[in-house]
């Protein structure tokens, strides 16, 4: 038994808090139904860790589609709603009402939708980008001080393990004084525009997050990440924004430079133009002794030179080779590969964690905190006005 509990591809992992608890977290959605893009993944991710039971849901704006994607779950059809505010208010008169959402409707609802469910008592899990504009993110992250409820932001790639060795190696000074950040999301999946303009994703009609769009899609994943990797902020930005393909209303590519406070630099590229590249997120920091690389369509490669040396290749599931927080990241053993829904289901295992030991009066267990923040959104939308302001200007921006 114990031989063969040895060659098992599963690392070992972490229940404690969840049997301390007693029970799983009664979960919600709002959007994210069988008619969206993203909806089915967060439903992965809720159950990989076996922390949530996804008990209501007001799924869709259609209502059909709501009942059948709720359906799909084995969701009460009690607890299907077709409208997210008498979901929030039946809920929250339930004795077994739920007690974490996740919202995963277009952009231009999630702050409305947060704040409503805070104010019920509900903790929330919400899709980038956080909101519409930077007003509205710093409304909502007084609110989340205010109300003390918990505030996750989906920025998923955050949980891949070789992201996390990354920032870790980073933090340690293996690559020295961070002198460059690059980070690009430029992705070939979207090269030509629908002419049916009532038939286009909201992504690129202006009506929705203005034709800047691009930014809130990819562009703030692609500047959290350089900021998660590299641990600072840059304090000023110049973007030129332009678009390349034909009939198309809204921005697809955009190249922004940005300058940090101690004179490091770095570069952002984000377009849905880049023929022959997947998906197009990768990032490339640069120190005075060494730098770190990553792809993620190779997430589980992360490339470590040091200058002068060969380069290194670190793979996940290494408890001697990784850092702690590389090795917690992993899931499998090594030589098992993993991938995106478990590197998104990290930042779920780790809010459903947070949310144990925040009902157990253990917030001090060293593990927790890995998922991103208001905070974080915060900042990002902060990024996405400043790039618009820039690209209008013509000008470098204070962040
Ligand atoms: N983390 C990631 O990598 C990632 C990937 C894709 C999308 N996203 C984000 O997820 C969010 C959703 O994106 P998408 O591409 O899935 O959008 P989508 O338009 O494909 O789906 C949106 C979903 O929300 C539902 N909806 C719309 N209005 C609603 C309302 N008032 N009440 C209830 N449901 C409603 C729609 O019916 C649909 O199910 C966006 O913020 C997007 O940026 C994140």
């Amino acid at each position: 038994m114990k031989a063969a509990a040895n060659q098992s591809p599963v690392k070992p992992m972490t229940y404690d808090l969840l049997r301390a608890h007693g029970r799983r977290i009664r979960w919600g959605m709002v959007g994210g139904g069988i008619d969206s893009l993203i909806g089915e993944i967060h439903r992965y991710c809720g159950r990989v860790d076996n922390r949530f039971d996804l008990v209501a849901g007001a799924m869709s704006v259609d209502p059909d589609i709501a009942r059948e994607t709720a359906a799909q779950a084995l969701i009460d059809p009690e607890r299907c709603y077709t409208d997210y505010r008498d979901m929030a208010a039946r809920e929250a008169a339930r004795d077994d009402g739920v007690e974490v959402v996740t919202i995963a409707t277009p952009p231009h609802l999630h702050a409305d939708i947060a704040m409503l469910f805070m104010e019920h008592g509900i903790d929330v899990i919400c899709e980038k980008p956080m909101t519409r504009t930077l007003a509205e993110a710093e409304a909502l992250a007084a609110a989340v001080d205010a109300s003390g409820r918990l505030f996750a932001l989906t920025h998923c790639y955050t949980g891949y393990p070789m992201v996390r060795e990354a920032r870790a190696l980073v933090k340690a000074g293996e690559i020295g004084d961070i002198r460059q950040v690059e980070c690009d999301f430029a992705s070939g999946s979207f090269l030509e525009e629908d002419p049916t303009r009532d038939k286009r994703h909201w992504r690129f009609r202006p009506e929705f997050m203005g034709v800047e769009a691009i930014v809130g899609e990819v562009g703030t994943h692609a500047y959290n990440m350089a900021n998660f990797v590299s641990g600072r902020l840059p304090v000023a930005i110049a973007a030129n924004m332009t678009i390349l393909t034909p009939g198309r209303e809204t921005h697809d590519d955009v190249q922004i430079l940005t300058r940090y406070g101690d004179g490091a630099l770095g570069r952002v590229w984000l377009s849905f133009t880049a023929a022959g590249n997947e998906h197009g997120l990768s990032f490339r920091i640069y120190g005075t002794a060494g730098s770190v690389i990553w792809h993620q369509e190779q997430p589980e490669r992360l490339v470590v030179q040091h200058a002068g040396k060969p380069a290194e290749i670190l793979t996940p599931g290494h408890p001697s080779r990784l850092t702690p927080e590389g090795f917690h990241a992993s899931r499998l053993r090594e030589g098992h590969p993993e991938g995106y829904v478990l590197a998104f289901a990290n930042l779920y295992r780790d809010f459903g964690d947070a949310f144990f030991a925040r009902a157990l009066g253990r917030q001090d267990e060293p593990r927790l905190g890995h998922y991103p923040t208001v905070a974080d959104g915060v900042e990002t939308m902060r990024f996405y006005e400043a790039v618009a302001a820039s690209n209008h200007a013509g000008t470098w921006t204070d962040l």
